[in-house]
């Protein structure tokens, strides 16, 4: 049996809910709280450049409001370092990230701008918080986190959730296997590996399978099942999905 695979529940959308209207309601706070008494393992959370969701101000009430980890998501930019180091969150992944995107779209190219990257991983680490960055599951990439002293790596699911909406099933084999080999490079490396984007009740379980993968990221399905099922359950029901694979 592999060893446990970590939830951290990506709370965003319920901040992009409340934005809709300008008010405080619904609460990223409140959300953190349910994910935490039903057994996530971890809050996750952009703070994006336009502040489209999370907001600086809900980041210090997430850390207050539970004892899971934050793992904040970031851009690369001395803007987000200094917010970073000022929280101090459990961890910090980075993401590549264009205003002009619905979401992340792609990983961050680690290999190409490694001198970017170098002096805030290495800011980033000084201060004990554990860095991740968001690639494709390229062995480049993986190679690149390796000379960027990047403990963790978070493969970005994408492109294999984008091949599950087109019933792809070559497709979806061949990028599983793309994503299963770079989480056994990342582990042979000493890197761990997590992996997220665009997992759902019906995609998650093949992924869930990979034995080295420590921790799924998963935030925008979760909080739309929610709506229909409550968010106690469909986190609850994406944990048992993802026990049972393992
Ligand atoms: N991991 C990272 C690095 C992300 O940027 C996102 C989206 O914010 C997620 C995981 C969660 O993706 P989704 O909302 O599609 O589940």
């Amino acid at each position: 049996m592999s060893a446990a695979l970590r939830l951290g529940v990506n709370i965003d959308h319920v901040a992009t809910i409340r934005n809709a209207r300008g008010g405080d309601h619904p609460d990223p706070v409140r959300a953190a709280e349910i994910v935490a008494a039903v057994g996530g393992d971890g809050i996750t959370a952009h703070l994006r450049e336009d502040r489209r969701h999370i907001r600086d101000s809900d980041l210090a009430r997430i850390q207050a409001a539970t004892n899971l980890p934050l793992n904040l998501e970031m851009a690369a930019t001395e803007e987000m370092l200094e917010i970073a180091l000022r929280h101090k969150p459990h961890a910090a992944c980075i993401v590549p990230e264009r205003r002009e995107e619905r979401t992340t779209e792609g990983g961050l190219d680690a290999a190409g701008q490694h001198n970017h990257l170098a002096p805030i991983v290495s800011r980033l680490n000084d201060a004990n918080i554990r860095v991740s960055l968001f690639i494709e599951p390229d062995p480049r990439q993986i190679e690149a986190a390796m000379r960027l002293r990047a403990p963790v790596v978070e493969l970005h699911t994408g492109r294999y959730a984008h091949l599950w909406l087109d019933g792809d099933a070559a497709g979806i084999e061949v990028e599983l296997k793309r994503i299963a080999d770079a989480a056994a490079l990342a582990v042979k490396n000493g890197i761990e590996p997590h992996a997220g984007h665009g997992l759902t009740f019906e995609n998650v379980q093949p992924i869930a399978a990979i034995p080295q993968l420590a921790e799924l990221n998963i935030g925008h399905y979760l909080v739309g099942e929610a709506i229909f099922i409550g968010l106690e359950e469909s986190v609850r029901r994406m944990r048992t999905l993802m026990d049972a694979a393992r």
